[in-house]
C-alpha cells in the first residue's frame, strides 16, 4: 500500500492525545472519533498530521501548503460554531484543489435539510413521512386536516438535538408548543413529520458511483419505561446510564427476511444517489408494522468511531476498522471533483 500524507482536520478542542491512558470515559467520548481515525490511519502506515481549527481558514491553507497532503481527512462538524458551514469547509478544500475524505459539499448541504431532502425523495418516489415546515420567526399556522401523531424536529439539526418524548405530539396544542420550543431553543425552522410507528433501522453505504451497503442495523429499546415511545431522543443517544436502564442498544437487525434486507439496501442506494452523496453515509429508516420501509434521513459523513454503527456494520460485512478508513481515503482520492477533470 502506498504511504500517503494525510491531514486530519478537526475542531481545535477535539485534537486527540497520543494515548487514551489517564482520561475518563466521558472525556474520551468527546474526541474518540478523532482518536480512532488518526490512530487507524497511522496503523495503515500513513504519514498523518492533525490540525484543529474553529474560526480561521488560514491555518488550513498553511497546513496544506506546507504538508502537501494527498488527502484531507476532514472530521469537522461545524466551523465558526455554525453546523452548516461544515459543507463550506469542504467547498474550500475543493477550491484549494485538495482531495478530501467523505461527502461532497452539495450532498452535505442537501442531506442536512430534512425538508429539502424529502422534497427530492418525493420526485424519486422514495418513501418518506409526510411533513410540514414551520418557519422560524413567522406565526405558527397549522394546516387544516393535519394527521396525528406527528414528530416535531429542527429542520437542520443532527445527533437527536432537541428530540425528546415531548417531540411526538397527538394534537394541535402540543404541536404548537413543540414547534415554538424548536424555534426558541434551537433557533431554526421546525419540521413536523408524520410519526412512523415501528422498528428503527439504519443502513450504511460506501461509495462514489459504485455503491456498497453493509448489513442492516437496528436501534432497539428493550426496557423502555411504560408510555415512552421508542425514538432516538437526545437522552437515548447520549446518556449511558439511561441506555442501560432502558435496554437501548444497537446491533444487526435480526429476523429480517432476505427480500426485505435487499429492498432496504436498494432504497438506501436510491436515497444516496438522489441526494448526490459521495464517500460514506448512514441512512436512517423505519419499518412500519405493515412491513413498509420509510426513509427518515440520510447522514453523510456519519460518526466514524470504531465502535459506532457505521464501523460496526462494516466490520460485520468483513471490512475491519483500519481497512474501512483506507477505503474512505481511496474514495476521496478517486472522487471526480471538477478541478480534477479540467
Ligand atoms: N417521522 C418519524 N417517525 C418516527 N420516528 C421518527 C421520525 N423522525 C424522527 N424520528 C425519531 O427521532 C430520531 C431522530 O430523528 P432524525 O430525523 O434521524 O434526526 P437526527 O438528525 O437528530 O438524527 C430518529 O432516529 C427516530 O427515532
Ligand atoms: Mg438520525
Amino acid at each position: 500500500m502506498r504511504r500517503l500524507r494525510l491531514l486530519v482536520l478537526t475542531h481545535e478542542d477535539l485534537v486527540p492525545p497520543d494515548s487514551l491512558s489517564g482520561y475518563d470515559p466521558k472525556e474520551i467520548l468527546r474526541w474518540k472519533k478523532e482518536y480512532d481515525v488518526t490512530h487507524g490511519l497511522r496503523e495503515l502506515g500513513h504519514d498523518v498530521r492533525v490540525i484543529g481549527v474553529s474560526h480561521e481558514l488560514r491555518p488550513i491553507r498553511v497546513a496544506i501548503e506546507e504538508f502537501r497532503p494527498h488527502l484531507v481527512f476532514h472530521l469537522l462538524m461545524e466551523f465558526q460554531d455554525v453546523a452548516v458551514y461544515q459543507a463550506h469547509i469542504v467547498s474550500y478544500l475543493e477550491l484549494l484543489r485538495v482531495p478530501y475524505a467523505g461527502c461532497n459539499p452539495r450532498g452535505l448541504l442537501i442531506a442536512r435539510d430534512k425538508a429539502l431532502s424529502k422534497k427530492i425523495f418525493r420526485y424519486h418516489r422514495i418513501p418518506a413521512p409526510a411533513f410540514t415546515v414551520f418557519r422560524h420567526g413567522r406565526a405558527i399556522r397549522v394546516p387544516h386536516g393535519l394527521g396525528y401523531p406527528r414528530i416535531v424536529k429542527s429542520v437542520d439539526e443532527e445527533a437527536s438535538l432537541g428530540i425528546a418524548q415531548a417531540s411526538v405530539v397527538d394534537d394541535e396544542e402540543r404541536l404548537r408548543e413543540r414547534v415554538a420550543f424548536v424555534h426558541r431553543r434551537l433557533g431554526s425552522d421546525a419540521i413536523a413529520e408524520q410519526y412512523i410507528q415501528g422498528r428503527e433501522l439504519t443502513i450504511s453505504v460506501l461509495g462514489n458511483e459504485r455503491l456498497q451497503t453493509f448489513p442492516v442495523w437496528e436501534l432497539f429499546f428493550d426496557n423502555l419505561p411504560p408510555g415512552s415511545k421508542p425514538i432516538a431522543t437526545e437522552r437515548a443517544k447520549w446518556d449511558r446510564a439511561y441506555q442501560l436502564r432502558a435496554g437501548i442498544g444497537t446491533g444487526p437487525a435480526e429476523d429480517l427476511p432476505d427480500t426485505l434486507a435487499r429492498h432496504i439496501s436498494k432504497v438506501a442506494k436510491r436515497t444516496y444517489r438522489a441526494l448526490g452523496l459521495t464517500g460514506y453515509a448512514r441512512i436512517d429508516l423505519r419499518l412500519s408494522e405493515d412491513g413498509r420501509v420509510w426513509v427518515l434521513e440520510a447522514n453523510p459523513n456519519p460518526d466514524l468511531r470504531s465502535e459506532e454503527d457505521f464501523a460496526a456494520a462494516a466490520d460485520e460485512a468483513g471490512i475491519a476498522y483500519p481497512e474501512l478508513l483506507q477505503r474512505i481515503v481511496n474514495l476521496g482520492i478517486r472522487h471526480r471533483s471538477p478541478w480534477k477533470t479540467e
